[in-house]
C-alpha cells in the first residue's frame, strides 16, 4: 500500500483518539495522538510554562524529543524515551495543554516534529490542525463534532474508566472554556480544513462512526 495520512480534528471530548485508533486497528498503521504531544510537554514544563518569554521556551524544546512506536491499537508515543502514561489524560493538563498551545513557538516546534513523524509512515493523525495545517496533502481529513453536554458525558465516562474524579457540569464547563480558546487562537486554531469531510457524532454512536469513517477511506485508496 502506498503511505497514506488520514487526519482527524475536532473539539475536545469528542471520540477522535478511539477514533484513530479503530481506524489505525483496520488500516493497521500508526495511531498519532497529537493532543498527547500537547498535554506531555505541558507536563514537562510544568505549570506556568505558557508565561515564559520565547527564548526560554526555545531552550526548553530543544531538550524534547517525541518517537512514534508500535502500530493499530498497540501505538505508543514516547517523549524523551519514556512511553507517555495516563498522567497527562486530567482536564487539567488538558487545559495546560491548550494554554502552551497557543504560543507560536510550541506550535512551531510541534508542527516540525509531527511531520517529521509522517514522514517515515503512514499515519492517522488526530488533533485540531492536523488536516488545515500540519497535513495540507493529508489522503483523507476529516472533522468530527458533537454538541457540549453529548462530550462531556463522553469525557465523563473515560474519566470514571480511569478513576479519575469526574463531575458533569465541571467537564462541561471546562471543555467549553477550552473549546473556545482551542477555536479562537491566533496561531493554527480549531476549524474543519475546506477539503475535510465534516461528521457530526452528536445522535450516532463508536460503531456507526468508525464504519463511516473506514468506507470513506477504503473509497479514497480502494481496497
Ligand atoms: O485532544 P486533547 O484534548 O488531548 O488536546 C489537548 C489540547 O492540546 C487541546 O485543548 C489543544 C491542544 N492541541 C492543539 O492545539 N493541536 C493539536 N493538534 C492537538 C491538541
Amino acid at each position: 500500500m502506498e503511505r497514506i495520512v488520514v487526519t482527524l480534528d475536532g473539539p475536545a471530548g469528542v471520540g477522535k483518539s478511539s477514533m484513530a485508533r479503530e481506524l489505525s486497528e483496520a488500516l493497521a498503521i500508526p495511531y498519532l495522538d497529537t493532543g498527547a504531544m500537547f498535554r506531555a510537554v505541558a507536563w514537562k514544563l510544568g505549570e506556568g510554562s505558557w508565561d515564559w518569554d520565547e527564548e526560554r521556551l526555545r531552550a526548553a524544546l530543544k531538550d524534547v524529543s517525541f518517537e512514534l512506536h508500535g502500530s493499530g491499537g498497540s501505538s505508543g508515543l514516547s517523549l524523551n524515551g519514556a512511553l507517555i502514561g495516563d498522567e497527562i489524560r486530567s482536564e487539567r493538563v488538558g487545559m495546560w495543554a491548550s494554554n502552551v498551545a497557543r504560543l507560536p513557538v510550541v506550535r512551531e516546534y510541534m508542527k516540525a516534529a509531527q511531520r517529521a513523524i509522517g514522514e517515515r509512515s503512514s499515519l492517522v493523525a488526530e488533533g485540531r490542525d492536523m488536516g488545515s495545517v500540519v497535513f495540507p496533502r493529508a489522503t483523507v481529513k476529516f472533522f468530527l463534532d458533537a454538541d457540549v453536554r453529548e462530550r462531556a458525558r463522553r469525557r465523563y465516562e473515560q474519566l470514571r474508566e480511569m478513576n479519575e474524579p469526574a463531575d458533569m457540569d465541571d467537564l462541561a464547563e471546562s471543555i467549553r472554556a477550552r473549546d473556545e480558546q482551542d477555536r479562537n487562537r491566533a496561531v493554527a486554531p480549531l476549524r474543519p480544513a475546506e477539503d475535510a469531510v465534516l461528521v457530526d457524532t452528536t445522535h450516532i454512536n463508536k460503531e456507526q462512526v468508525a464504519a463511516l469513517l473506514l468506507s470513506a477511506v477504503r473509497e479514497r485508496v480502494g481496497g
